[in-house]
């Protein structure tokens, strides 16, 4: 069960009926105990309380009390010995009227009436082992809002089927804004008073809901109705109690959804949450999922963490402003100047979700303008950080309005925090009008339009209180007209996975630079908007971003045209899971890149520690593959750039599976005709490799065609192979005359040297193999034939591991191995004979430290948990050799190899390029 889930089925616990028999397992079966679990309570065979209650080991000891002896029985529970022989994290205790709780874990104790108890849901969601997860405690207030929300959204749906249609989804999704801005307001005294909304329509709306609708339009007309106009408009005297709010949120139709009973009562609960909880940068996130048919099975799921959008904002600009903050320290006129220069700055997220990317730095500007008020002693003091400058574009509308909403409520929250409430609702209503959000297609939208460059220029005064005269130097920064920052976290679409319209986005953008616009991820479209936006003002640019592209195939395709554009990346966050809370998704793996039209001195490559914490290192440049080296981007090449023996793709049957066989059907076709024999070789794929074993093949040369199809069982699955392969493509249909062999048949007898092309990142190696002259290598395989043993030594080491995994294609974090991206390009310093034999004994020393754990497959030798010993000490050794011939040591790190390999690539290339142009004359 997911946080939604179990919030929704303890509220439906709370509100039914109490009967104490029951409770302890109807309690623990909301927090996802399974039946067969519960059953075993029941029965007593694992309940292991030892004083009556329902104890489960490692969990929960619960017990129905006396009514008025709750606060006893938490005390017996507390002191039970099985309490603490069988680790019960929990202890809980209620009469049906009263609730107690406590975490012993922590000591955090709860108390609060039964019905009340889903209030608590955060603080027992380590029940459902969701403990590890700390921020969605934090934001317990926002799951259940979440889950409220949609509750009520889908039963209103059900009530009027027209409103869920294209045509009036938009209306839906504007009266639901409506009604989160009208929960908000009556919980934090914006309205005048407490319950204001959910009192007048319980009281005002029949019981039997049929009116309700027009009670909430009439209340929605009288916020979209100026005071002084009032009179004129004829208002029921009931919706005249309630503010002119508009700012948009209210002009237009006014219409609301009819209301079912059930809605209604639906509606009525939300209101009992205190809305003044919410924070607006995690709420949008969740509940924009509401309005969508595929997201709402993960509803509230998805949502990115406070830290992890300042892992884009930090390093942005926030940083730097932190820094200028301590260098004004107390001067009141450097103060007063950073503070004027925090008022200019805009912030623009192009895919802005529910606005929380511009939620978060908009808290963050207004904390460290507090800052500045505090130490220039003018607490409290009206912000000149207009929220107009914080802008957005984002193609789903229901997004858009509460991104507005949301950023309205955090001008609420920061009035609130840093002048208090007297002056926080002194100047919320009216909303502002103004629309910073734009509803559209980013891609296709003309971002000046949006996020207009910054004209007005900024005016630095001296401060009165210093006569000092205004030092230029010391005004920090050079964009007159205001700074503008350019982040989010805009969609990764893979190719292969991309809609034609957004394939057509893609294109439109990319088609005047590239012809090979058709590989990027549909991420790419904003990296080319954002730099092209560039053009008009100077700009500091992050996104968060799917690592694909700088990685392989597409750094060549998008970075050529950054550079040019006069691009640096300024700052890097290397590859993290960028995790969700999303039951059945593992988390994307993303790097955040910075890149920058304003030459700044200082580069920063942040990579994430096992604690979680980034550890940040200096650098002179970073390269489109995040590494600090210089800018080169890494093309496919159909030779050896080193001198290195020529590497093949393996052999494709292209057979529907009638050439490759089972171990049973090999045996069946020898049974058959035992002629068939020497027609059937061993076949090796990526996945056979792995496992260490082998599947066979029907090899025939032409030589032995005739031969081979005069063995019935042979003919019989060559003219299959035929039928299926004149259905196929190209090159099957080109393999229609010769159906006794592959399509693509490289293979030479003698030995090989096979690579898998996929394999996981986790092994600290490429799993690289000899395989002999009877075995066929398949295509899901590399393979160099009679090769140097002493190129297995260098596919085997931590230099090609690290060179593969920058430059070749990643499947998800999964290596997929390239022999003209990543084994033409690997660059090696000149290998002299001794070198060679070194090498080749290093290679020998991988085989025969393999051989000795025989049978063990690749899997297991290789699980770097489980590595024997003496295999890592050979690759230990082989690295070692492979580094000195690099620069005499040991690489410090894969980080250095990296630096290192890029180094050499970039000599390698431009020496060729220089010999190629004095052939060329
Ligand atoms: C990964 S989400 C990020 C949103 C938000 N920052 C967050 O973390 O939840 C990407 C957003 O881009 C929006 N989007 C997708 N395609 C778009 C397009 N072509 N133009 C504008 N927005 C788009 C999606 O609706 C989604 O809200």
């Amino acid at each position: 069960m997911n946080a939604i889930e179990i919030e929704e089925a303890i509220t439906k616990l709370a509100s039914e009926p109490f009967n104490g028999e029951e409770f302890p397992f109807a309690f623990l079966m909301a927090f996802g105990n399974k039946d067969t679990t519960i059953k075993k309570l029941r029965s007593g065979a694992s309940n292991k309380s030892d004083i009556g209650g329902v104890l489960q080991t490692n969990n929960v000891h619960i017990k129905v009390a006396e009514k008025g002896q709750v606060n006893s029985y938490l005390r017996e529970l507390k002191q039970s010995p099985a309490t603490t022989k069988a680790k019960a994290r929990f202890i809980v205790a209620t009469d049906g009227v009263d609730f107690e709780a406590e975490d012993l874990e922590n000591g955090e104790t709860r108390a609060c009436s039964y019905e009340k108890f889903p209030d608590q849901f955060g603080f027992f969601l380590p029940l459902a082992g969701i403990s590890t997860i700390a921020q969605i405690r934090e934001s317990s207030f926002d799951i259940r809002a979440t889950s409220r929300l949609n509750r009520l959204y889908v039963e209103l749906l059900k009530d009027n089927p027209e409103w869920g249609t294209a045509e009036q989804s938009y209306a839906m999704n504007h009266f639901m804004a409506r009604l989160i801005f009208c929960f908000f307001a009556e919980s934090t005294d914006i309205f005048s008073r407490k319950k204001l909304f959910i009192e007048t329509v319980e009281q005002m709306s029949e019981r039997d809901s049929s009116n309700t609708h027009e009670v909430i339009g009439e209340i929605f007309r009288a916020m979209d109705t100026d005071i002084d106009k009032r009179l004129k408009v004829k208002l029921p005297r009931w919706a005249d109690a309630f503010p002119y709010v508009n700012g948009g949120l209210f002009a237009g139709d006014t219409e609301a959804p009819r209301f079912s009973r059930i809605s209604r009562s639906y509606l009525l609960h939300i209101g009992g949450l205190d809305w003044t909880k919410i924070n607006p940068d995690i709420f949008g996130s969740m509940i924009q999922a509401v309005a969508d048919d595929e997201e709402r099975g993960e509803l509230g799921m998805h949502y990115t963490s406070v830290p992890n959008i300042l892992k884009v904002l930090n390093p942005l600009f926030l940083d730097d402003l932190r820094e200028k903050l301590e260098e004004a320290a107390d001067n009141l006129r450097m103060l007063l100047n950073l503070r004027k220069r925090i008022a200019k700055i805009r912030v623009f997220d192009p895919a802005c979700g529910s606005g929380n990317f511009l939620v978060i730095a908009y808290k963050q500007l207004r904390e460290i303008e507090n800052e500045i008020n505090v130490r220039r002693g003018e607490e409290g003091r009206a912000t000149e950080i207009p929220l107009t400058n914080f802008r957005g574009i984002e193609i789903r509308d229901f997004s858009c309005e509460i991104a507005r909403l949301a950023l309205v409520i955090a001008e609420y929250q920061c009035d609130l925090l840093y002048r208090g409430q007297k002056e926080a609702l002194a100047v919320f209503l009216p909303l502002d009008s103004q629309n910073w959000i734009t509803c559209d297609n980013a891609l296709r939208l003309d971002w000046l339009s949006a996020c207009p460059p910054a004209g007005r220029s900024v005016k630095l005064i001296g401060d009165d209180l210093f006569s000092t005269p205004l030092d230029q130097a010391q005004i920090d920064f050079e964009n007159e007209g205001g700074e503008t920052y350019i982040c989010g976290n805009p969609p990764y679409v893979g190719s292969v996975l991309q809609s034609s319209e957004q394939k057509r986005d893609i294109e439109k953008i990319f088609s005047k630079y590239t012809k090979s616009w058709k590989s990027l991820d549909y991420v790419a479209g904003w990296f080319l908007k954002a730099v092209e936006y560039g053009k008009h003002t100077k700009t500091k640019i992050a996104f968060v971003s799917t690592n694909s592209i700088c990685q392989g195939e597409q750094v060549p395709i998008i970075w050529p045209i950054i550079i040019k554009a006069d691009y640096e990346i300024f700052f890097a966050h290397l590859s993290f899971k960028w995790s969700n809370l999303a039951a059945n998704k593992a988390g994307v793996t993303v790097v955040i890149v910075g890149i920058s039209n304003i030459k700044d001195d200082a580069k920063y490559i942040y990579s994430n520690k096992k604690n979680e914490e980034s550890e940040i290192r200096k650098v002179n440049n970073i390269n489109p593959y995040l590494v600090a080296a210089p800018n080169v981007v890494v093309e496919t090449s159909t030779n050896q750039l080193s001198s290195l023996p020529k590497m093949l793709r393996g052999n494709l049957p292209n057979d529907g599976g009638k050439l490759l066989l089972e171990r049973d059907e090999m045996i069946e076709i020898i049974d058959q005709d035992i002629n068939a024999k020497k027609y059937l070789k061993k076949f090796i794929g990526a996945k056979e490799f792995i496992a260490s074993n082998y599947r066979y093949c029907i090899w025939v040369k032409d030589d032995d065609a005739a031969k081979a199809s005069a063995i019935p069982v042979l003919k019989n699955r060559f003219d299959q192979v035929s039928t299926i392969r004149s259905k196929g493509g190209s090159q099957a249909r080109g393999g229609v005359g010769h159906p006794y062999k592959f399509v693509f048949a490289p293979h030479k007898d003698g030995l090989a040297i096979a690579i898998p092309a996929i394999t996981s990142e986790n092994r600290e190696y490429l799993p690289v193999g000899v395989v002999d002259e009877s075995t066929i290598v398949g295509a899901k395989c590399y393979v160099i034939y009679d090769p140097p043993i002493w190129s297995l030594s260098l596919i085997a080491s931590r230099m090609h591991w690290v060179w593969i995994g920058a430059v070749c294609v990643r499947l998800e974090m999964r290596f997929s191995y390239s022999n003209t991206l990543g084994w033409n390009t690997f660059p090696i310093p000149q290998l002299t004979e001794k070198n060679k034999y070194d090498l080749s004994k290093c290679a020998l020393d991988i085989l025969l430290a393999r051989e000795v754990h025989f049978p063990a497959t690749i899997a297991e030798l290789y699980d770097p948990q489980k590595m024997p010993l003496d295999l890592r000490a050979a690759h230990e050794r082989n690295d070692e050799v492979v580094e000195r011939i690099f620069i005499g040591r040991l690489f410090r790190n894969d980080t250095e190899r990296l630096e290192k390999l890029f180094e050499l690539y970039t000599k390698m290339i431009s020496k060729k390029q220089h010999n190629k142009n004095k052939v060329d004359g």
